[in-house]
Order: structure tokens, then sequence, then C-alpha cells
């Protein structure tokens, strides 16, 4: 039986954080083989908010070099970039002309962000989620390997599909395949260093809020030490008053891989001043072999330019396929 397929992306917005690598990465690696894999770095949603043209095309290849150092196997995953196949722009302009506007203006990140962002809205960032469904409908997903915050988008999504399917196809020969979100519990939403009911975001302005993967032993230390506590003794979990200590206790359970029961025991009597190393040598100790790994990566760019023009040749076999299936049924006449 064919493997089900899987597709994810990252934007090269900054640097990847603990939540991108726990919420997403570190799951798409450990499944990866059992699925048939594409994991992309999403370069056009990073243009809606203000960029660097500058910084662009270096933040993708290390967005790409990542993916590689985390464990990404190019025995079961193909890596690409978004903007190499233009199937994605495209198939966003058909998803638009089908997809209502109130879906996109419900959207809670729109809602967020367009009040961060003041007046610098633009209608990419309305936008958004439909070019994110036509990343994953060009691929026919079963399976999209996400954090929390994005379940809705990957409803919308199905909702997408669903339209489209009723629209312009039969139930017996649907064009475009509903996919799943896959949201694994633990590391799901990873909550920022200085306020544990907000999550860890790259668009914090703050530095000290999150742990990216390629901060120095130093740094971790650092911020670590400094994050928000409380003035209570004795660490637990699921204690809705103690939002902090849930976040930090789960973040050290999961680096060091061990069971939650564990922690809950090794940590019941401790305070923060004992905890604290313990989570700043488990965090360094986990990220340590993706540093390493990187550098190597990086210092060999043919390498990662080989990966990433196979991950578009890939790609673009089955993301034009998908297109010219749905030009077909929107009633489009063939290019000459
Ligand atoms: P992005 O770049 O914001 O985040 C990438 C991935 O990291 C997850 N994530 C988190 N997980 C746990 N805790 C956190 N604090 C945290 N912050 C981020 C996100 O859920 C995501 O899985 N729209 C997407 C990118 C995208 C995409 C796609 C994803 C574009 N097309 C197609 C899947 C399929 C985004 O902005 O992710």
């Amino acid at each position: 039986m064919a493997k089900q397929r899987v597709l994810s992306g990252v934007q090269p917005t900054g640097n990847l954080h603990l939540g991108n690598y726990l919420g997403a990465i570190r799951n798409w690696v450990e499944g990866q083989s059992q699925f048939e894999n594409f994991f992309c770095v999403v370069d056009l949603h990073a243009i809606t908010a203000p960029h660097d043209p500058k910084t662009l095309a270096q933040d993708t290849y290390t967005i790409a070099a990542l993916y590689l150092a985390a464990g990404i196997d190019l025995q079961y995953s193909t890596i690409f970039v978004q903007s190499h196949v233009p199937a994605h722009s495209e198939l966003t302009w058909l998803l638009n002309c089908i997809t209502p506007l109130n879906w996109l203006t419900d959207m809670i990140q729109f809602k967020e962000k367009s009040v961060r962002q003041g007046e610098n809205v633009n209608t990419g960032l309305l936008d958004y989620p439909v070019l994110m469904a036509a990343d994953i409908l060009l691929y026919q997903a079963d399976q999209v390997p996400v954090g929390e915050d994005q379940k809705q988008h990957l409803e919308l999504t199905r909702d997408i599909a669903a339209r489209f399917n009723h629209l312009f196809a039969t139930p017996e020969a649907p064009v475009l395949k509903q996919p799943h979100p896959l949201i694994r519990p633990e590391g799901a939403r990873v909550m920022s260093l200085t306020d544990g009911t907000r999550k860890m975001s790259k668009s914090d302005p703050s530095d000290q809020s999150r742990i990216n993967l390629l901060d120095t032993p130093e740094q971790i230390q650092y911020k670590i030490k400094r994050c928000k506590t409380d003035p209570i003794r004795g660490l637990e979990f699921d204690n809705p008053d103690r939002p902090e200590c849930h976040n930090l206790l789960t973040l050290y359970m999961v680096l060091s891989g061990k069971s939650r029961e564990e922690v809950a025991r090794e940590c019941q009597d401790m305070g923060w001043g004992q905890f604290k190393p313990l989570l700043t040598e488990a965090t360094i100790a986990a990220l340590a072999p993706i540093q390493a790994k990187y550098q190597e990566i990086m210092s060999d760019r043919g390498y990662l330019e080989s990966v990433l023009r196979t991950g578009r040749e890939k790609a673009e076999a089955v993301a034009n396929e998908t297109l010219a299936q749905v030009k077909a049924a929107l009633g489009y006449s063939k290019p000459l």
C-alpha cells in the first residue's frame, strides 16, 4: 500500500525557536519513515509582514539547513522552497476565487496580526491562509504536522477543499483531498519565557521571550536564569494559576526525554534555583547536535543547493499534476 503523504512548512522569518522545533519539526523527524513527506520553506508567506530583502534568501537557506540538521532524512523526505514552485502562487489565485471573504476575516491569526501590524496590513496577510491551503492541497496531503496555533488554518483548508469538490467535482471523483492536522499534545503550544500565558513567537520583540535553535549555551543559560517564574516552592504540571511552571516543566520533560511522571516526581519539592540549571543543561544538550550539524551543512553551500534543486524537481512534478486537474475541473483550456 502507498504511504500516506505529509506536507508541512515553516516561514523564513528570523530564527527558529523551541516552539517551532517541538511543535513541528521534531514531529516531522519522528514520523518521517512512515510517510512520503514534503517539507517546504514558505518564503512567500514571509513577505506578508514587512521583511528585509537583503536577508530573505539567506534566511531561506538557514531554515532548509535546520531541517536537515534536525534530522530530516532525504531517503523519506523532500525539502524545497515554496517560491521555487510557481504552482503555489497559481493555485492560490484559483482558490481565492472560491473562498468567501468572511472565512478569511474570521481567522484568529489575521485578527491578532492585523492589530499588531497596525497600518501595515496588506492583502497578503488576509490571504495568507489560502496560500497555506494551496501548499497543502497541491500535494494531496493526508496529514499536516503543525503546532496548535495552525489548527484553524487546517480547518479552513479542509473547508476550501470540500467547497471546491462540491462546486467542481463529484463525490465519487473529488479533485482535492481533505487533509488532517497532526498535532502532538506535548510541545504543541510552547509558551513565552517572559509570560506563560502567551505562545513563544518569532514576532515577539523581546528575544528574551524565546530560545532560538541557534542560541549559544551562554544565551540559553542567561535566558533561563532570567525567565519568569513564581514565588512558590514545589513544581507541578497543570496548575492554571502557575502557567510558567507548567510550561517550564513541559519543556524539561520533552527536552530531557523523561516521562511526565518522572518529571513530576523529580521536581515536586524543588525550588526554582534547583530546577533552572537542570532545564538549562537539558536544553543545551538537546540543541548541541543540531547546532553542530547545522554548521557542517552551512559550510557546504553546493550540497544545500543540490538538495533544494532535487527537492524542487520532485515537488514540482506532484504540484503541477494537481494544478492541471484543478484547472481542468474549472474549465480552463489547455496551454497550446
Ligand atoms: P510558522 O512559521 O509560524 O511556524 C512553524 C511551525 O511551528 C509551530 N509553532 C509552534 N508550535 C508550538 N509552540 C509554539 N509556540 C509555536 N510557534 C510556532 C507552528 O504551529 C508551525 O507548525 N502558516 C504556517 C506555515 C505554513 C504551513 C503551510 C504549515 C505555510 N504553509 C502548510 C503547514 C502546512 C506558519 O506560519 O508557521
